[in-house]
């Protein structure tokens, strides 16, 4: 039995499933210079690894390859990348990907906060939300001299909502309006957002985004940036942006026939990473940013229209493979199956740092980490430790016959949807999340301690 979706290759044989750094040396995989092994020894386990540079990289790479594609030069109105904040949000991170260039799209009272207390530009920050608080939208708008860069509306009720609260701060409040452009792509259902039926944006072919725009236009206090649009989540298939992109200037284009510029149009995330090597090698980021470009100016040219600023979020594309999940192995237990016998491994996390399984039947691979995956294999199951026979992190893969308690395991491409979805049931204490890099290493995220739970409970802390 070798059938690939049961095995996780080495970094050297699939180097999109992994950290730009990670490499296997004398058996023991390597992240950012340091030895797993080493990290899992001193910072313990279970630990998020984040490969600083390979964070790096990306959101550089997104930014030139926007900037590139979109350059003014080509008669186009140029182009700009904002980080998804609820991928992965921490300062450390807002850091990393401001310094290279990208804005930070949040949908959150939270993820504005951190953004703003990380020093990111009000002016290059988003935000999102179906249900946005009073609370969130003032700091919105209140935010440097002239609120953040863009509030997208995602209701009609919001034109008034927004436009009471610019009025009482006695600010304007750029907006945009999020569309649903009626394409349906990619992954699971929870996570596709464009199609009609469901909660995010206004829907194009009914007429309602074009109402919203033009109700917002007529408001003192809101000053109409553009068009947004994000089709759903871990979409390999370009072809879904580039319909979507081409029906929102469709859209621009009956705006500017009443004389509405759309300045801006955002095009959303969604771009897929690698988690096993069932997976294909996704579009590389340069050539997401070219297919976008390509269809947006089509589009323009059809519709005789000037190219708008082209911007997108990628949140999982920018952060996912930049992260390892470490484990240490605890029980090992051989139960009988029908086709023999499974090991069940059991580790110490699970459905708590990543729930991704459990709630999308999301699949992830898995690999020794302390030692070289040699020698005859068994069917396997990496199950975490909660109290929830669910709690299943790698449904079937095949790991060394000789795994024992005290291995180091790895699984990549945790960076995205791992942290940020991770919770406290049965009490477990949150991982933190180390930034490793030439060798160093420091937190982003601390661990998360007992005391730190217990600090909650109000009858154990009366006021
Ligand atoms: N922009 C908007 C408006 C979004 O709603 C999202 C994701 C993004 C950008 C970033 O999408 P990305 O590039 O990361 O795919 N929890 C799910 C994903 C939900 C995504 C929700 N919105 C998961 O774990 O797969």
């Amino acid at each position: 039995m070798n059938a690939p979706h049961l095995t996780c290759p080495d970094p050297s044989d699939r180097p999109d499933l992994w950290p730009w750094s990670a490499r296997r040396h004398d058996g023991v995989l390597h992240i950012g210079g340091l030895l797993a092994t080493d990290i899992a020894h001193q910072w313990g386990t279970p630990i998020y690894v984040l490969d600083e540079g390979d964070l790096e990289g990306r959101a550089l790479t997104w930014v030139s390859a926007m900037a590139e594609e979109f350059w003014d030069g080509y008669g186009m109105g140029g182009g700009s990348a904002y980080f998804a904040a609820k991928a992965f949000m921490s300062a450390g991170v807002i850091h990393t990907v401001t310094a290279a260039g990208m804005g930070v799209d949040t949908a959150s009272l939270g993820e504005l906060t951190c953004a703003l207390e990380a020093g990111a530009d009000p002016d290059r920050i988003g935000l999102h939300g179906n249900n946005k608080s009073d609370d969130e939208i003032r700091l919105a708008i209140s935010a440097g001299e002239r609120g953040i860069g863009r509030i997208v509306i995602d209701a009609p009720a919001e034109v008034e909502r927004i436009a009471t609260i610019a009025r009482q701060l006695g600010r304007r409040a750029r907006v945009m309006i999020r569309v649903t452009t009626g394409v349906h792509a990619g992954g699971h259902d929870f996570i596709a957002t464009a199609h009609e039926d469901q909660k995010f944006g206004l829907s194009l072919v009914s007429g309602a985004a074009y109402r919203v725009a033009r109700a917002v236009c007529e408001t003192e206090e809101l000053d109409f940036v553009g068009l947004h649009s994000h089709i759903g989540s871990q979409i390999f298939d370009l072809e879904a942006f580039t319909e979507s992109a081409s029906r929102l200037m469709g859209l621009a284009k009956q705006l500017a026939a009443e004389g509405i510029e759309c300045r801006e149009v955002d095009l959303g995330g969604g771009y897929a990473i690698t988690y096993t090597a069932a997976d294909p090698v996704p579009p590389t980021q340069k050539e997401v940013a070219r297919s976008l470009a390509t269809a947006v100016r089509e589009a323009c040219a059809r519709h005789n229209l000037k190219v708008p600023h082209i911007s997108i979020e990628p949140g999982r594309s920018t952060i996912g493979p930049t992260t390892v999940t470490l484990y240490r192995v605890g029980t090992v237990k051989r139960v009988p199956i029908d086709e023999g016998e499974r090991l069940y491994v059991s580790v110490d996390g699970g459905m708590s740092d990543n729930i991704r399984p459990a709630l999308y039947n999301a699949k992830y691979c898995v690999t020794l980490a302390n030692r070289a995956p040699t020698g005859p294999t068994a069917l396997s199951r990496i199950v975490g430790k909660h109290c929830e026979s669910g709690d299943i992190i790698i449904a079937d893969t095949l790991l060394p016959a000789d795994v024992a308690p005290g291995d180091l395991l790895a699984v990549p491409a945790t960076g995205a949807y791992g942290h940020a979805m991770s919770s406290n049931y049965n009490m477990l204490t949150r991982p933190g999340t180390l930034a490793v890099r030439d060798g160093e290493a420091r937190w982003l995220i601390y661990p998360e301690t007992v005391s730190d739970l217990l600090d909650r409970d109000a009858t154990l802390n009366p006021q």
